[in-house]
C-alpha cells in the first residue's frame, strides 16, 4: 500500500512517516519545506533503514501535484502539509487561509481526479473553541473560534464534510489532536521550531539547552489544582499510532468519522515544568508573567471514541515524552 503523506518532513509527518514505514506502507512525501527540511526524512530512512520518495512541490500546485498522482498508485492520503503558527494566523489571515484552506481544495481536486477518496486530516482541538468545557468530547458544537489558524481548521472539517454528504465514496478520518510533545525516542527527529517557540515543551526544551534564559510561565491565578493552565499533552509516537490506526480504517471503510487524538488527562504547566527537569537534571528557570490572551484554563480530550472505534490509545507517559525531547534537544540543540 502506498500512502500520500503531505506536510511528511514536519514534525508530526515525520514521526508518522517512521511508522508507517515500520508497519510496511510505501510512503511518499509531498512538502514545500517552508517549515521543515529534508534532513528530517533522511533520519526518517536512517530510523527504519527504508527510503521515503519525497517531491518538493506546494499541495497548491495543480500541475506538480497531478504528476504526483500520475507517477504514483497513492491508494490513501495523510494531508499535515498547512502552516500552524496562531499569532502569525493574526497578522496574516490571507496566507493562512491560501495555503490551509486552498491547499486542502486544490489536494481533494487532485485527489478526485485520480480516483483516490480516502484521507486522514490533521485538524486540531482548537476547533472546540472557548465554550465547551473539558472533557471535550467529538459531538460538542465545534466553532467560535478565536483565531485564523483555527478557523481553517474548522472550515476544512466543513469542506470534508460538504464533500462525503455529496460523494459517499469518499472515507475521511478527521483527527483532532490535543497538544502533541515528545520526540522518536531515538533522538533522531524532534520538533524544530523556527522563530521563538510559541508552544510550552519546545519553549522549556530550549531554555534546557540554553538558548532561551527563561521560561515566562502566563498566569497562575486560574481556577486549576496549582493555578497554572491545564492542556493534555500527547506524545507524538502516540499520534502517530493513532494516524496508522485511523489509516487502518479509512482503507477499510467508507464513511466520515471525526476523533480525538488526546491522552484524556490533564497536566498543568507547573507539572510539565517539574517532569522535564526531572527528566533532563537541568534546573529550568522560569517567572510567573500575565495570561496569555485567549488562553483557557484547562483543555482536555475525552478520548473514548478513538479508543472504541479505532482500538487507540496513548500509552506513554510525560516523563518519557519529557526524556526524549530532552534526547532530541541535547543532541540537536540548534534543531536539524
Ligand atoms: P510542521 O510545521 O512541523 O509540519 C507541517 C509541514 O507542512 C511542514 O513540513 C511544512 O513545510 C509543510 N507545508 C506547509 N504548507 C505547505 C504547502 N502549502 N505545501 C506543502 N507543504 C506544506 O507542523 P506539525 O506540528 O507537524 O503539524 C502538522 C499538522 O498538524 C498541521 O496541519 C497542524 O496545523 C496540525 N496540528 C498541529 C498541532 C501541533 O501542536 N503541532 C496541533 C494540532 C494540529
Ligand atoms: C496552542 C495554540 C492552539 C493549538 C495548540 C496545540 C495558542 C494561543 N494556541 O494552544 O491553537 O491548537 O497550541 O498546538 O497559541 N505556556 C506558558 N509559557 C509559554 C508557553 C505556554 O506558560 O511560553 C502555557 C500556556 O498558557 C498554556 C500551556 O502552557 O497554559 C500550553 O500552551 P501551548 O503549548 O501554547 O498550547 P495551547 O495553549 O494549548
Amino acid at each position: 500500500m502506498s500512502i500520500l503523506v503531505t506536510g511528511g518532513a514536519g514534525y508530526i509527518g515525520s514521526h508518522t512517516c517512521a511508522e508507517l514505514l515500520n508497519k510496511g506502507f510505501g510512503v511518499i512525501v509531498v512538502d514545500n519545506l517552508s517549515n521543515s527540511s529534508l534532513t528530517a526524512l533522511d533520519r526518517v530512512e536512517e530510523i527504519t533503514g527504508k527510503s521515503v520518495k519525497r517531491y518538493v512541490c506546494d499541495v497548491r500546485d495543480e500541475d506538480a501535484l497531478t504528476k504526483v498522482f500520475q507517477e504514483n498508485s497513492v491508494d490513501a492520503v495523510i494531508h499535515f502539509a498547512g502552516l500552524k503558527a496562531v499569532g502569525e494566523s493574526c497578522a496574516k489571515p490571507l496566507e493562512y487561509y491560501d495555503n490551509n484552506v486552498g491547499g486542502t481544495v486544490k489536494l481533494l481536486q487532485c485527489m478526485q481526479a485520480a480516483g483516490c477518496k480516502k484521507i486522514v486530516f490533521s485538524s486540531s482541538a482548537t476547533v472546540y473553541g472557548m465554550n465547551n468545557a473539558s472533557p471535550l468530547r467529538e459531538d460538542m458544537p465545534a466553532g467560535g473560534t478565536t483565531n485564523p489558524y483555527g478557523t481553517t481548521k474548522l472550515f476544512i472539517e466543513r469542506i470534508l464534510s460538504d464533500l462525503y454528504a455529496s460523494d459517499k465514496g469518499w472515507s475521511v478520518s478527521i483527527l483532532r489532536y490535543f497538544n502533541p510533545i515528545g520526540a522518536h525516542k531515538s533522538g533522531k527527529i524532534g520538533e524544530n521550531p523556527r522563530d521563538i517557540p510559541n508552544n510550552l515543551m519546545p519553549y522549556i526544551a530550549q531554555v534546557a539547552v540554553g538558548r532561551r534564559e527563561k521560561l515566562n510561565i502566563f498566569g497562575n491565578d486560574y481556577d486549576t489544582r496549582d493555578g497554572t493552565g491545564v492542556r493534555d499533552y500527547i506524545h507524538v509516537a502516540d499520534l502517530a499510532d493513532g494516524h496508522v490506526k485511523a489509516l487502518d480504517r479509512v482503507l477499510g471503510k467508507m464513511g466520515l468519522d471525526v476523533y480525538n487524538l488526546g491522552t484524556g488527562r490533564g497536566v498543568s504547566v507547573l507539572e510539565l515544568h517539574a517532569a522535564f527537569e526531572k527528566a533532563s537534571g537541568v534546573k529550568i528557570a522560569y517567572e510567573i508573567g500575565p495570561r496569555r490572551d485567549g488562553d483557557i484554563a484547562e483543555c482536555y480530550a475525552d478520548a473514548g471514541k478513538a479508543e472504541r472505534e479505532l482500538g487507540f490509545k496513548a500509552v506513554r507517559t510525560i516523563e518519557e515524552a519529557c526524556g526524549d525531547t530532552w534526547r532530541w534537544q541535547s543532541q540537536n540543540p540548534e534543531g536539524f
